[in-house]
């Protein structure tokens, strides 16, 4: 059985740290009017907190991807579960995402709408794991930086379990092979 070992980030660093992205993704837009994307399904509650602090004329939509894992990124190593539902072709797009750990995800998704004409490409995400990078990808916008552990809550699962918690919490694990994302 798992369990939450600690909060590493509370409801209201959540709050503050939503509110100063949602300036600085304000001021970098300003005059536009970007799709904001949330990549499903971890970025939903992000994305809600996240989009109602943005004072521009935004437009939704979601996609739901998955990584073939960590060889070479191109536009054909991210599998689509669900895809957009407008053509983004000439658009500002930006991915809002819960986490970044390999990055080759969002790397793969990056080049596959760069490659489909987007006229920007650019990647929020709530947190960032840097020590487990397998490539050289940077996301645009951070919210906050996470040690090397299994992080769960605020959108983030576990098997499906944990989403709903309002913080970030450490999840304690049997054993550490059970690392799965
Ligand atoms: P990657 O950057 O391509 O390795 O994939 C990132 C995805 O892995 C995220 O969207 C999450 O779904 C999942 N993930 C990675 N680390 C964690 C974690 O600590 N907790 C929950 N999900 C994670
Ligand atoms: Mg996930």
């Amino acid at each position: 059985m798992e369990r939450i070992k600690s909060v590493l980030i509370s409801q209201e660093k959540i709050a503050m740290r939503v509110e100063e992205l949602a300036r600085q993704i304000e001021l970098d837009y300003n005059g536009k009017s970007p799709v904001v994307v949330a990549i499903l399904k971890g970025a939903i509650i992000f994305y809600g907190d996240l989009v109602r602090k943005i004072n521009l004329p935004l437009r939704f939509d979601t996609m739901s991807v998955s990584s073939y894992g960590c060889g070479t990124v191109s536009s054909g190593n991210v599998k689509i579960n669900k895809d957009l539902t407008k053509d983004i072709d000439g658009e500002d797009v930006i991915l809002i995402e819960d986490i970044i750990d390999s990055g080759n995800t969002m790397k793969a998704l990056v080049s596959l709408l760069a490659h489909r004409g987007a006229k920007s490409v650019k990647v929020c995400s709530f947190l960032d794991k840097p020590s487990r990078r397998t490539t050289d990808f940077k996301a645009d916008y951070i919210g906050y930086t996470v040690p090397d552990e299994f992080v769960v809550g605020y959108g983030l699962d576990y098997d499906e379990k944990y989403r709903n918690l309002p913080y970030i919490g450490i999840l304690q694990l049997d054993n550490d092979e059970a690392k799965i994302v």
